[in-house]
């Protein structure tokens, strides 16, 4: 990597003390290349017969060597406004518009996932939600999960143990027009799962959570605790061919250890990786700003 000096690295981020975004910051500067942090949601985009321009707080915003966008779940649409805008102008980008709004939607995730032969618990989707016994039969009866399509950190991820409770929770999150859908326990994995995190094809990093006491969810967000794993190679190539069908650059895959092996649950685009690199001790940021400068290098030059 010899240009890195004039490496113009951009993180997409709300804000720069977020420990990812500042992780990233400091590894771009260690590796010599020039990090901008710009906030998504103060980007604006001009198309027009002079070309396209992202300005940022009015100023345009010009030689970009490389995006990595870090986009939360409560800014999506935009978010995918401005990396589509980028990618219009020609920049590098780590993780497609596409790829992100694909993981965004956890049923759409999974319905690519097994069409590449990706093992994912079994779930369910319905409009018409009148039929419960039904729906929860087809996951394979009680207990089962219901979610939202679009839930993160483990919220609105919910354990149904009666037929009435799964009624009660599908309704009221139909009735405040929350999509949902209702997945099979996987109970033996009793509230462990494992995160790994793959740059570029590679599996960089990965941990068991644990979820605490009395709680099926391992989220480190929700308390579960997260401890450094050899993955299995099983795992290690699911992980890496879920990344890869998705067509994500950058993710976080969590799996859930079934009877027969990894059940993929969600692809996450914009991974937080300070409980991986607090579990692991690996540098994490370091990974991610090399693959995006080989990116945009490889993008220059061919
Ligand atoms: N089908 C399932 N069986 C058992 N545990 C599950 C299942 N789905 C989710 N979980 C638990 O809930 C956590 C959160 O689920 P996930 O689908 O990853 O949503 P989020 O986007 O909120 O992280 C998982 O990490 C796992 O511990
Ligand atoms: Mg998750």
């Amino acid at each position: 990597m010899s240009r890195v000096r004039h490496e113009r690295l951009c993180i997409l981020s709300r804000q720069k003390s977020l420990y990812s975004t500042a992780r990233l910051i400091e590894a771009a500067q260690a590796l010599g290349a020039s990090p901008i942090v710009i906030d998504t949601l103060r980007c604006t985009m001009v198309v027009g017969d002079d070309g396209s321009k992202l300005l940022y707080r009015g100023v345009s915003v010009t030689g970009l060597s490389v995006v990595i966008p870090r986009i939360g779940t409560s800014i999506t649409a935009y978010g995918m406004q401005v990396v589509n805008h980028l990618d219009s102008m020609r920049v590098p980008i780590v993780n497609s518009a596409h790829a992100i709004s694909r993981s965004r939607d956890k049923v759409r995730c999974l319905q690519v996932l097994t069409a590449g032969g990706v093992k994912v618990p079994r779930t369910v989707m319905a409009n018409d939600t009148v039929h419960i016994v039904r729906l929860v039969d087809a996951v394979g009866g009680l207990p089962c999960i219901i979610k939202l399509l679009r839930g993160t950190q483990g919220v609105g991820v919910m354990i149904a143990t009666t037929m009435t409770e799964a009624r009660t929770i599908v309704d009221t999150f139909t009735s405040l027009g929350q999509e949902i859908c209702l997945q099979e326990f996987i109970a033996e994995s009793s509230g462990r799962d494992l995160r790994a995190l793959v740059v570029g094809g590679r599996v960089v990093g990965a941990m068991r959570r644990q979820a605490r006491a009395g709680e099926f969810r391992s989220n480190l967000h929700r308390g579960g605790e997260g401890s450094p794993v050899t993955l299995d190679p099983v795992f290690e190539e699911t992980a890496v061919k879920a990344a890869r069908l998705i067509g994500l650059d950058i993710c976080g895959v969590d799996m859930l250890e079934g009877r027969d092996g990894p059940r993929v649950m969600e692809l996450n685009s914009s991974p937080g990786f300070e409980g991986l690199e607090h579990a692991t001790g690996q540098d994490i940021a370091t990974e991610m700003v090399r693959f995006a400068l080989e990116r945009a290098a490889a993008m220059r030059n061919g």
